[in-house]
């Protein structure tokens, strides 16, 4: 009989295999791939993103451009963490087009998938990464640039967990000109 996080883990790759045919909304028309999300499945710290880039669309994987090198780097640095003792997904498991802004509607069809992959990997914290993760997530529209760095309790579907809201690491890198 397989232990609970190993069960776990194999609910979560069988949530993989539904999400990747997915057709909840039209960005199903234009993606490579989903990009559902990488890591430990069994991780305390789960971060949320915004949605792939092209280069996340090109390889099925989060945070794999100039903004998973930022946030590679943060982890390592700030918190001592390997991206692999994290899980790493997104608030839209594919990529608008031309990387616009995620829409509500959007939003609203893709938050099944997330509150799956919460509910699975148990995390203690979920770091949300810009507006679109903290405002889903925190269910309050408060911009992020106010309510980063201050942690809250939140239920998420079955799981309570601390909510730690930052900024997205493309916001680093547009300030400092290197975006
Ligand atoms: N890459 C991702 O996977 N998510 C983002 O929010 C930005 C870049």
């Amino acid at each position: 009989m397989p232990d609970t996080a190993e069960r776990r883990r194999e609910q979560l790759v069988g949530v993989f295999r539904q999400a990747r045919t997915c057709t909840r909304c039209e960005l199903s028309g234009s993606r490579t791939q989903v990009v559902f999300g990488a890591g430990n499945a069994d991780a305390d710290l789960m971060l949320v993103g915004e949605a792939p880039g092209a280069e996340e669309d090109r390889q099925g994987l989060p945070f794999v451009g100039r903004s998973g090198a930022l946030l590679t780097t943060m982890l390592e640095e700030e918190a001592g963490l390997a991206r692999d003792q994290v899980f790493i997904a997104n608030t839209l498991k594919c990529r608008p087009p031309d990387n616009r802004d995620p829409s509500t509607g959007e939003i609203e069809s893709c938050r099944p998938w997330l509150l799956e992959q919460i509910r699975l990997i148990e995390p203690r914290v979920v770091a949300t990464l810009g507006n679109f993760a903290t405002k889903l997530l925190s269910g309050d529209q408060t911009g992020i640039t106010k309510v980063r760095g201050k942690p809250r309790i939140r239920r998420l579907g079955e799981r309570v967990v601390w909510l730690y809201p930052l900024f997205h690491p493309a916001a680093a890198l547009r300030a400092t000109g290197t975006a």
